[in-house]
């Protein structure tokens, strides 16, 4: 197949560091590590979820990005190919699927937050934060996701957004929107730290971060954390494959896998310094989940000199931030459209989009009209997230790690990655062994067995 007819390729290597930066970026760093910590209790589970990005998540990150490179194809047909090339089972292939529909899942519920977060930049805007404490902020919030009118109508709008970006194609839409906006980013939360610094509870802030209590760590957190691993980095579900196809070949798969996953760690550590602080400085509750941020944030903004604009810079930021993610969260399935059903781009961006988009409602209504739904104990949306973060991105990781190493061919992997031998050794250990039993271990903890 003649690759460049379908597949762009990054304009350089940059290009691509800030695309998978961006998709690696987004609310999972800003919005779901801070209240996932401050319901698993600090130190311990960031101890642990720091543990796994380095062992599981960095040599899965190089797995991912090689095998797409490698094929360059979309993630279900690039497991078609490296699963005949090795002479594999041919149902390796449903890893592909696997990922794809892990994509759709995850990005119903990612743009409805995302709608949040956009909505809160009209609040920043008309100066909803001005002059509120703790308890003005929180009802802001509550009133705000108990009608489902204004969550459809944000979602909507940011899957609007997520759809038209991605039919604009790789260079002109994805590399332009992480260019500017992955710097900005870091400066405005390196100022956040700074506020958080005068709240008079910094280092009570640090304290509960950096300091593990691990009677506070239960099976389930152990397995958040991994999650959260996953979630973070993009991986487990073809994000990273699909931009690794796009990836030019004298590219070092393992320096650039490195930085992405170094600055994704930054931006969610900055965060949460950011964060918690700020929640102590205020008596809040830490464990207060999804709303975390939008109950504790914006009583900064509504209380520091210059927060009007600060607040409407950080919730932009915060949007741009879930687009470079949720473009990613889509591609897969929009590249595999496009390359197997012979079908536009843009068709590919309506399908795709729109069922992501009904799907959606559910977690929209989890908030508030099926509140009280649950299965196993969960509402829609924690039940979606759990079923992705937890299960399927560690699954679809595990078989990746288990696929390269003990079934792609050596020498092909080799070649692709081009490592110094050390380097090469220590990540096929890491694949091979490392990263499955962790997996593993943790599935067989959260079941008991251990
Ligand atoms: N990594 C993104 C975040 O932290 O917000 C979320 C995400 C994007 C997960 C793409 C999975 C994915 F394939």
């Amino acid at each position: 197949m003649n690759i460049q007819k379908t597949h762009n390729e990054w304009s350089s290597r940059l290009a691509f560091i800030l695309a998978a930066t961006g998709s690696a970026v987004g609310l999972g760093n800003i919005w779901k590590f801070p209240y996932i910590t401050g319901e698993n209790g600090g130190g311990a589970f960031v101890l642990v979820y720091l543990l796994c990005v380095l062992l599981i998540g960095i040599p899965i990150m190089i797995a991912e990005t090689m095998m797409g490179r490698h094929t360059r194809q979309n993630p279900i047909d690039a497991l078609k190919t490296l699963t005949e090339e090795s002479g594999a089972d041919h149902n390796w292939h449903y890893l592909g699927w696997l990922g794809v529909v892990a994509g759709f899942l995850i990005l119903s519920y990612y743009s409805v937050i995302a709608g949040w977060a956009s909505a809160y930049v009209l609040k920043a805007f008309v100066g909803s934060f001005s002059g509120e404490d703790a308890a003005g902020i929180k009802q802001i919030f509550g009133d705000f996701v108990a009608s489902p009118i204004q969550l459809i109508f944000w979602h909507s709008l940011f899957m609007f957004a997520t759809m038209w970006i991605v039919n604009r194609g790789v260079n002109n839409g994805l590399e332009k929107a992480v260019r500017l906006l992955m710097p900005s980013l870091f400066v405005l939360l390196i100022l956040l730290v700074g506020y958080a610094m005068t709240t008079g509870s910094y280092n009570e802030g640090l304290r509960f971060l950096f300091t593990p209590d691990f009677s506070k760590l239960t099976a389930d957190a152990v397995l958040t954390a991994m999650g959260h691993a996953f979630f973070t980095l993009s991986l487990g579900m073809g994000a990273i494959m699909v931009y690794g196809a796009y990836l030019p070949n004298n590219i070092s798969i393992a320096k650039t896998s490195m930085l992405v996953a170094g600055a994704d760690t930054v931006v969610a550590l900055l965060a949460g310094i950011a964060i918690f602080p700020i929640v102590f400085a205020n008596n809040l509750q830490a464990s207060s989940g999804p709303g975390l941020i939008f109950e504790t944030l914006p009583l900064a903004f509504g209380n520091m000199t210059g927060g009007w604009l600060f607040g409407i810079l950080f919730f932009v930021m915060l949007v741009v931030a879930a687009l470079t993610s949720s473009i990613s969260l889509i591609e897969p399935a929009v590249a595999w459209l496009v390359e197997n059903r012979n079908i536009t781009r843009q068709q590919a961006c309506v399908w795709a989009g729109g069922i992501a988009w009904a799907l959606g409602l559910g977690t929209v209504f989890s908030f508030n009209v099926w509140s009280d739904v649950k299965l196993f104990d969960r509402t829609i949306f924690q039940l979606l997230d759990y079923l992705t973060a937890n299960l399927m991105l560690p699954i679809g990781g595990f078989c990746i790690a288990v696929f390269t190493g003990w079934i792609m061919h050596q020498q092909h992997s080799a070649q692709e990655l081009a490592m110094p031998s050390q380097g090469y050794k220590v990540w096929r250990v890491l694949v091979k062994y490392v990263a499955p039993s962790a997996v593993f271990l943790v599935f067989l903890h959260v079941v008991g067995v251990l």
